[in-house]
């Protein structure tokens, strides 16, 4: 429990972290790499290269000093973080050395302010936060071990299959080389991998969302090769059917939680597909009551991934309503049987059917393209508790 004095000293230092901004987190990382180089081997480099890791981090840190004193507003983010953390494999022990680095880079940016009042205050805060993450990231670690198929840390699993989805996705079916069962998960969950190469420079970990519901035997991903990608591009080119991989177990705080009676609209763009995949793979082994909406958008038929496969669900399915945007359609896609419509998702158009009582609406895609989406059914007076997305990288709030 913080002493209301530090809570005060902390919710006094938000101007000052607010006019820092994200040069605040860079400066942390840039000194934490310097220091602490072995974390070089834990963080995707890419995202502080993009700064999109800098900035999640800054708005995790601000939104605390400013809810210090109400943690309740932090809780799904808390929930959201430990889940990412456990994918990387976060340990106890390297709380110790992020504070360090939090405290030397405000006591450097910062000298005047830093008086050892404001130091004592952040660090007290900062170890509040860290046992709270400590706690809920053994909590999930324990619950991945002691599930049936599930285990801790990395495991060895085994390409079984390789397929191509699309021009730039690719599929892999993986299950484990000791022949065990593997962990349930909840559709919308994300597999974590542990990418160890000599041809990559630094051990690198990658999240994939499952694509197929669970089934106690293998774990199917799909990955689109990103232009300059690290890991997509590893696993595109090197990683081939019979070869290992360490895998830890699925995480993620996105996920379907509906009863049977609850109408699904899932909504998706490129790549964003796969955890839409795994719930309406989930949904249609249920036999899912209520309707369920399967609405894409992609560039044309030859990167829209799983055609065939969402094409036979439909037709084997009097409840599942698809629809699909071509952003550019090529002279081969035939329209009405590869897509419904031209041009980038436009949600008017399927505003009455998907305008449902009560239904939930999961999306994922490009982030502009997911904050369209948002927007679109806010207006339309669908309220947040309806609402869940997945960004595939550091997360941002739409
Ligand atoms: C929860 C979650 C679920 C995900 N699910 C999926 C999924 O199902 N399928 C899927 O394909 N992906 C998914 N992803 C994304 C995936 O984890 C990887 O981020 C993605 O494959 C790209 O990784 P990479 O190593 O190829 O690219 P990275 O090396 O991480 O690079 C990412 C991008 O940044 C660019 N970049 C790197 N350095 C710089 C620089 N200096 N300046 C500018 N740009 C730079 C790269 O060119 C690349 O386009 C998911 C991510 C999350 C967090
Ligand atoms: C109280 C302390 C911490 C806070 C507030 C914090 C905050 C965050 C946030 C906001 C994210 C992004 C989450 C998302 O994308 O949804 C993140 C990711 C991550 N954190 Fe932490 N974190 C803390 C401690 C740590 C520690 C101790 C480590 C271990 C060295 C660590 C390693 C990571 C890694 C590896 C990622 C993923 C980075 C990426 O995708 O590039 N964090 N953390």
């Amino acid at each position: 429990m913080l002493e209301a004095r530090t809570i005060e000293i902390v919710k006094s230092t938000v101007p000052l972290l607010e006019s820092a901004n994200t040069a605040l987190t860079e400066h942390f990382y840039q000194r934490m790499f310097r220091d602490n180089p072995e974390l070089k081997d834990v963080f995707n480099l890419s995202h502080q290269q993009t700064g999109r890791q800098p900035a999640a981090l800054f708005a995790a840190v601000l939104a605390y000093a400013k809810n210090i004193d109400n943690p309740a507003v932090l809780s799904a983010a808390v929930e959201r973080i430990a889940h990412k953390h456990t994918g990387f494999s976060i340990q106890p022990a390297q709380y110790a050395i992020v504070g360090h680095h939090l405290l030397e880079t405000i006591k450097e940016l910062a000298p005047d302010a830093a008086t050892p009042e404001v130091i004592d205050a952040w660090a007290q805060a900062y170890g509040a936060l860290a046992d709270i993450f400590i706690g809920r990231e053994e909590q999930i670690y324990t619950d991945n071990e002691t599930r049936t198929g599930g285990w801790r840390g990395p495991r060895t699993f085994v390409v079984q299959e390789k397929q191509t989805e699309s021009e730039h996705i690719t599929s892999f079916l993986l299950a484990p080389a000791d022949g065990g069962p593997v962990v349930d998960f909840r559709p919308g969950q994300y597999l974590n991998l542990h990418l160890t190469s000599d041809k990559l420079e630094h051990k690198e970990y990658r999240q994939y969302s499952l694509c197929q519901a669970p089934n106690g035997k293998n774990y199917r991903i799909a990955v689109k090769r990103e232009q300059g990608g690290v890991g997509s591009n590893f696993l595109h080119d090197h990683l081939q059917p019979g070869d290992s991989i360490q895998v830890l177990p699925p995480s993620g705080d996105f996920f379907m939680e509906v009863t049977p009676d609850t109408p699904v609209v899932l909504i998706s763009a490129g790549v964003g597909l796969t955890p839409m995949r795994a719930m309406l793979d989930q949904l249609q082994r249920l036999h899912h009551q209520a309707p369920v909406h399967w609405l894409h958008a992609c560039e044309n038929g030859s990167q829209h991934a799983f055609k065939q496969d969402i094409q036979s669900r439909r037709q084997a399915d009097d409840n599942l309503n698809t629809h699909t945007w071509y952003r550019t359609p090529q002279a081969c896609d035939q329209p009405a049987e590869d897509y419904d419509a031209t041009g980038l998702m436009d949600l008017t158009r399927v505003r009455d059917a998907i305008s449902l009582p009560g239904a939930h609406y999961y999306f994922c895609g490009p982030v502009p393209f997911m904050a369209m989406v948002k927007d679109t059914l806010a207006g339309w007076g669908i309220t947040e508790e309806q609402l869940h997305y997945e960004v595939f990288g550091p997360h941002q709030s739409l």
